[in-house]
């Protein structure tokens, strides 16, 4: 029977090496993300940067690849930093996010003396504008702006509509009134705006109308403050294709629709165009992985059968937080012919939880205790996503390249829940075993 093979490694013997839950991604295909990034974006667009970001999967390594290829990084939290700067990752090239940062992820954001924070709210910029003052240390800011659009996507990550939680609301008092206070802080330098509308998005609509709105805010701060918006980023949101009913998009259908949008209305509106910056994380990780489960057992019940695997929403949250869609195949083997049972046959995850359903609607060869099924699509949002919920272990990550697999996050064991679990003394057991009943 045929194995399915993932960056020219054999699936069924990396579960033999490794074990299973299993992330497996293929560094060929993350690197030629991030080469389209360049082609399409970086090449086409003189005054212009991206960046990748790192919330939608993040280790040392993972630091290193985009380094390698030249991207930015985004972190939003201190372990986020802290992972990107053990990996020696330029701390110029580090941009900060986050809609409540702390004071400390702010002060190591000084310390550090990383490229940009995005200032998200009128409290932040006080409480930074004052940090710096106090350490004595210059920061590049952005402001982030909501553009007040709605994408297309599942409501728990759209991120730029009215009465978001991000950013500064382009109409109203809040972005004058924050702008007015950069630009008098002295030890902060204002050098323009960020938005994000959104993920997991196939279409480049609310993009481009977002740049529409924020292009006349623009204008309006030239006009109040002579401020002029000096950088421009557009975020990120690009969708990645996880099922046959979403299509695959090139980046360039939202970079272009986006340009082509920016430069027409900056030219209108007497505007010198902005330097631009992308950010995007699942569009440059997501395709370049899969998980590998086992299979402990099929139930069938009268209207349908369950695969029952050892994993589920505890290394992939994704199904049971936004109903994500995902494809599957048996990795040992991949060339057998589908089940022609009508009756409908699910995923489902070990956890103690009827919403752990990991695919709800599956075309697979019938299965059988012990296949290997591969979920596609899994390299963003999952691994950085995990818990421990139910005592599960997180599964081990392996870098593929060229059939050469490592090992790039260890697999937790039990031993690894119990790290920082304390016993207090008056819980302590004392003298004989605590015996059950009479
Ligand atoms: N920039 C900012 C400011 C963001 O908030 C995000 C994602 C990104 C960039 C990258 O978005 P991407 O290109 O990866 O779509 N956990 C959810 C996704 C949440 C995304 C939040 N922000 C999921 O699994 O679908």
């Amino acid at each position: 029977m045929a194995h399915l093979f993932w960056g020219g490694a054999d699936c069924v013997q990396l579960v033999e090496r490794f074990g299973t839950p299993l992330y497996v991604l293929d560094e060929t295909v993350i690197r030629a993300r991030c080469a389209e990034v360049r082609k399409d974006f970086l090449d086409r667009w003189p005054k212009s940067s991206a960046s990748y970001a790192s919330k939608a999967f993040l280790t040392q390594a993972m630091a290193r690849i985009v380094e390698d290829e030249e991207l930015g990084l985004d972190v939003v939290s201190l372990g986020e930093l802290h992972t990107a700067l053990s990996s020696g990752f330029p701390a110029s090239r580090i941009e900060m996010h986050g809609n409540a940062k702390s004071e400390a992820e702010l002060s190591a954001a000084l310390d550090a003396g990383i490229g940009r924070i995005i200032v998200d709210g009128l409290m932040e910029l006080e409480v930074l504008a004052e940090l710096a003052a106090r350490k004595g240390r210059r920061s590049e800011i952005l402001l982030r702006v909501a553009p007040g659009i709605a994408p297309n996507t599942h409501a728990y990550i759209t991120t730029g509509q009215e009465g978001s939680k991000f950013g500064l609301p382009l109409d109203g008092d809040l972005l004058p009134q924050a702008v007015r206070k950069a630009l008098e802080a002295e030890w902060l330098e204002l050098r323009g705006l960020h938005f994000h509308v959104g993920s997991q998005i196939f279409e480049p609509e609310a993009h481009v109308r977002s740049v529409v709105r924020v292009v006349s805010a623009m204008r309006r701060l030239k006009e109040d403050f002579g401020f002029c918006t000096r950088e421009l980023n557009l975020g990120g949101g690009f969708g990645a294709r996880s099922h046959p009913s979403e299509p695959h998009v090139p980046l360039s259908l939202f970079t272009d629709a986006m340009m082509q949008a920016l430069v027409r209305d900056c030219a209108a509106g007497g505007l010198e165009l902005p330097h631009v910056s992308i950010e995007t994380g699942r569009w440059i990780v997501s395709e370049a992985g899969i998980t590998l489960y086992r299979v402990e057992t099929v139930k069938e019940l009268p209207g349908v059968n369950y695969i029952g695997v050892d994993g589920g929403m505890a290394d992939n949250p994704r199904p049971a937080l936004y109903q994500a869609v995902y494809e599957a195949a048996l990795a040992n083997r991949v060339d057998a012919p589908l089940s022609r049972e009508a009756k409908r046959m699910s995923v489902a995850g070990k956890c103690c939880e009827t919403g752990d359903i990991l695919i709800e609607d599956v075309r697979l060869p019938s299965p059988r205790r012990g296949d290997i099924l591969a979920l596609f699509n899994t390299g963003a949002y999952t691994f950085s996503m995990a818990s421990n919920y139910n005592r599960l272990c997180r599964p081990a990550v392996v870098l593929v390249k060229g059939g050469e697999a490592e090992v790039i996050v260890e697999r937790q064991t039990p031993d690894d829940l119990l790290r920082g679990d304390r016993i207090p003394q008056r819980l302590a057991r004392k003298g004989a075993n605590w015996e059950r009943g009479p």
